[in-house]
This record gives structure tokens, C-alpha cells and sequence, in this order.
């Protein structure tokens, strides 16, 4: 049997993932066929695989994933307001994105260990491709519509997501001591 924390923790990011393969999913069905929407349906299907892989981590360890009734990107969402164009779609993406990578990778280092340490580290090498191409995606776009509207998405999502962060380190905070992962907000 694990520890309660690290159960809830990867029970947590399973429902992330799937939240996110949902998210993402729409997107790739509201985009306009090309190398943008190809790039995201990938990128769909690589948080949909990313839920499997934490199933089955969690099985590994023993157990079940916990039912979790919400999400990071629900909360996240619901603080910075849904994105209405391509720029607030790929912002909101960019700064989700990193926020994952900056857990994952402080995770790993916090010593995980076994098939949490294995996932984290598969895991983390399909998320630096999801951050490099929304980079790409958002660099067009700016080449485009200049830096202005970019980077006024960028700071609104990076300020919604350190005042979620804050929110949920306060929640969780025990569970995240005890796995000893509390870190800074950005
Ligand atoms: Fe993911
Ligand atoms: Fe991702």
C-alpha cells in the first residue's frame, strides 16, 4: 500500500491529464486542418496516454486512482477565463504547459522513486515537445499580430496560474509537505 499523499498526488495528475487530453481534444476538432491542428491532435493524444500511464503507475504501486471531482486546468480555467482566439488558446497552453513541466521535473528530483520516477521521466519528455511546438505556434503569431496581444495573454494566463498555484499549495499543503514538494509559485 502507498502513502496517502503520493496516492492522492498521482490520482491528481491522472485527472489533470485527462482534463487535459479532453481540453486539447476540442481544440484540435475547433482548429482549421493543417500542421497546427496535426500538432495539437498529437498533442491530445499525448495527455490522453499520460492518463493511461499514471493508471497503470498506480496499479503498479497496488492501488486504485482515486475519483477526484476537479482538475488543475478546471480551476485554472475558471480563474483566467476560458481563451477565445488562437493567441488565448496557445497562451493559456504555453503557461499550463510549463506549469507541468515545473511539477513533474521537481517531482522527479524530490527523489521519486520505482514506476513514479519511470512515468515522470517518460512523461516529461513528451512535455517539452508540447512546450516547444505551442512556442513555435506563438512566435507565428506574433510575427504576425505583433508581440502586444501575445504577451498581454501570456502575463494575464502566468498571473491566473501562480494565484491557482498559491491557492492549491494552501489547500494541499500537508500532502505536498509530506511528500516534501513544496516549491515556489512560479
Ligand atoms: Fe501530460
Ligand atoms: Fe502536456
Amino acid at each position: 500500500m502507498i502513502d496517502a499523499s503520493l496516492h492522492w498526488l498521482l490520482s491528481y495528475y491522472r485527472t489533470s491529464e485527462i482534463s487535459g487530453a479532453l481540453f486539447f481534444g476540442q481544440i484540435a476538432r475547433r482548429l482549421k486542418p493543417g500542421a497546427l491542428q496535426q500538432d495539437v491532435t498529437r498533442h491530445f493524444a499525448d495527455e490522453a496516454q499520460h492518463a493511461r500511464y499514471w493508471t497503470d503507475c498506480l496499479a503498479a504501486l497496488g492501488v486504485a486512482p482515486l475519483k477526484l471531482g476537479e482538475a488543475y486546468q478546471d480551476r485554472y480555467l475558471a480563474e483566467a477565463g476560458a481563451p477565445v482566439n488562437l493567441i488565448e488558446i496557445l497562451a493559456v497552453t504555453q503557461v499550463f504547459e510549463q506549469r507541468v513541466m515545473r511539477q513533474y521535473a521537481a517531482h522527479l528530483a524530490s527523489g521519486a522513486e520505482g514506476p513514479v520516477a519511470e512515468t515522470l521521466g517518460r512523461i516529461i519528455d513528451d512535455e517539452r515537445w508540447h512546450i516547444h511546438y505551442v512556442r513555435r505556434a506563438l512566435k507565428a503569431l506574433a510575427e504576425q499580430h505583433g508581440d502586444a496581444p501575445v504577451e498581454t495573454a501570456l502575463a494575464r494566463y502566468r498571473a491566473a496560474d501562480a494565484r491557482v498555484f498559491e491557492e492549491l499549495s494552501l489547500e494541499h499543503g500537508d500532502r505536498l509537505e509530506a511528500l516534501a514538494l513544496t516549491g515556489e509559485s512560479s
